[in-house]
């Protein structure tokens, strides 16, 4: 590359970066991963409370496992609306939408107890 080449790719590099740092950088989130692994690993956000795959240890928090898919659905539903009481439920339930809840019902519904 010669000298002038040079010289104008440099200049292009720090406009173009000038331009971008000022250019607000709006945040990405993933979209929903409703693939069994994506499934999986959302439902690993509920095992610290409810267990691994929602089987309770005998706690005071309810297991998950086997749970019918309609009732875990309509109460993560109820959380998010703000409709059923709640500690932490609906904080939680809040970052679901009812695509991912529906699959975390599903999840729930088939695993052992
Ligand atoms: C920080 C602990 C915590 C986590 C994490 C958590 N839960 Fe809960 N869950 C609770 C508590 C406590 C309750 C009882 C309601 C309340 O006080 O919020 C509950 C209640 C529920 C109920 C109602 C059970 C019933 O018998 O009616 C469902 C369904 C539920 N959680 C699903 C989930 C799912 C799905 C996740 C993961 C996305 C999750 N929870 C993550 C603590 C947790």
């Amino acid at each position: 590359m010669n000298t002038v080449l040079r010289t104008i790719a440099a200049s292009v590099t720090v406009a173009c970066s000038a331009a971008y740092a000022q250019t607000p950088v709006a945040p990405v989130f993933a979209g929903a991963n409703l693939s069994p692994a994506g499934v999986r690993s959302m439902a690993a956000n509920c095992a610290a409370c409810h267990g691994t795959n929602g089987a309770s240890a005998g706690g005071a928090i309810a297991g998950l496992a086997g749970m019918n898919k309609e009732y875990l659905a309509n109460q993560l539903k109820l959380f998010k609306e703000g409709k059923r009481e709640a500690t932490v439920m609906q904080q939680l339930a809040r970052g679901y939408s009812e695509a991912e809840i529906n699959a975390l019902a599903e999840y729930f519904s088939v695993q052992k107890k």
